[in-house]
């Protein structure tokens, strides 16, 4: 998953870069900016000291000294005048100035804070909007591992009508399946605490080990003949199959198409390319090479709804294609009823959705 945004404190994160919301001096502050220079110890204000500031919307590159990480990328953003005075462009330029040093650097992983959005004010909202916008869209030319990282609650706002919208859909939907044990109980009671703070290393999706041998195959090709399934002779010697007159053999035969032919043909439908689509779905090469790899793979649900939104599917399809692979859609489920809100919305940015999943604490879309 290239972009992952979780709630950490960033000078923990132990990325190839951390980013600092620096101010045009480089010498330090309050923020992110203090927590940084305090972690990394003085010898990091030195190596600023010898850069001779930085202008708003430029980043510069010091190491990381005692942070885990190896450098840290210090970006200077607009403060909020209002929004009339170009701060969006400035707040665009600081994350794309800080990618393009992240590559130059070799960098692999490399964490933000919410840029602008704290002591100078920019709105929470529509700064992470830009960030998640601007750095999507970096991804999707260019293979990274981002961490967007929110310090606090209050720094996560997905904006109050979507939030309102996509909450009295949850409600409309959940207490209904609820409704029956004779008090309806909103989905809020249960509301877990948010899930477990993560800067873990990204997971893989887990092929099944030993379920199924490395299959290659052409899309085109139809699904290879299951193996033939043993019958033991009954008492009177004939061949008894374990499903009635047909057999087995005849059943596995009729095998419907895997869940990797159904996106495979989903994708050449839509005229995309293997690396558009899985890119867009915030999954990285790795992982979907696995996909192609085997006609049996079996994905994470969170994975199979990723295609199903990057493909722009409708309901039912979705549905078809999370089914071959085992899942469902369920109004039991939180996770399941937002993924729902978007598609009958008509609202396929994996982004959008996974800034409304977090919101309401629920795992992302993608790997
Ligand atoms: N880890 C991750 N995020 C953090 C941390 C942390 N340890 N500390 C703060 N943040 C978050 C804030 O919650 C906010 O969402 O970083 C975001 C940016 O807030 P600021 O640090 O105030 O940065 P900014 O709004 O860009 O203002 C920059 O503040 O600290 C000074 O020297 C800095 O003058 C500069 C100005």
């Amino acid at each position: 998953m290239p972009i992952q945004i979780i709630r950490n404190d960033i000078t923990k994160l132990n990325c190839d870069a951390i980013v600092n919301a620096a101010n045009s001096s480089l010498l330090g502050g309050g923020g992110v900016d203090g927590a940084i220079h305090r972690a990394a110890g003085p010898e990091l204000l030195e190596a600023c000291r010898k850069l001779g500031g930085c202008p708003t919307g430029e980043a510069r590159i010091t190491k990381g000294y005692r942070l885990p990480g190896k450098y840290v990328i210090h970006t200077v953003g607009p403060v909020w005048q209002g929004g009339g005075r170009g701060e969006r462009e400035l707040l665009v330029s600081c994350y794309r100035e800080s990618l393009r040093l992240a590559l130059e650097y070799q960098c692999e992983t490399v964490a933000f804070p919410l840029i602008s959005s704290g002591v100078y004010g920019y709105p929470k909202d529509q700064a992470l909007k830009v960030a998640v916008d601007t750095i999507g869209e970096f991804l999707l030319e260019h293979e990274l591992f981002v961490y967007l990282v929110i310090f606090d609650r209050a720094s996560y706002t997905i904006g109050e009508k979507l939030f309102a919208d996509i909450r009295s859909y949850i409600d409309d939907r959940y207490v209904e399946l609820h409704g029956d044990t004779g008090r309806s109980r909103s989905p809020w009671e249960e509301t877990s605490s948010l899930p477990p703070l993560s800067s873990a290393p990204f997971l893989e999706e887990p092929v099944v080990p030993g379920e199924f041998e490395e299959a290659s195959f052409d899309r085109r090709e139809p699904l290879p003949a299951a193996c033939p399934a043993k019958s033991s002779p009954d008492a009177a010697g004939k061949e008894r199959t374990a499903f009635g007159k047909s057999g087995l053999d005849d059943a596995l035969a009729q095998i419907d198409e895997s869940f990797s032919q159904m996106l495979l043909r989903k994708i050449d439908e839509k005229g995309m390319t293997d690396a558009q689509c899985y890119k867009r779905a915030n999954m990285d090469r790795k992982l979907f090479s696995k996909i192609r790899g085997n006609v049996w793979y079996k994905p994470k649900k969170q994975t199979a709804v990723a295609f199903a939104i990057t493909l722009e599917l409708s309901l039912e399809e979705t549905k078809e294609l999370l089914m071959k692979a085992g899942f469902a859609l369920s109004h039991s489920s939180k996770f399941d009823i937002i993924i729902e809100y978007f598609i009958e919305n008509g609202n396929y940015n994996v982004f959008e959705i996974n800034e409304a999943l977090f919101a309401f604490d629920q795992s992302l879309l993608g790997a």
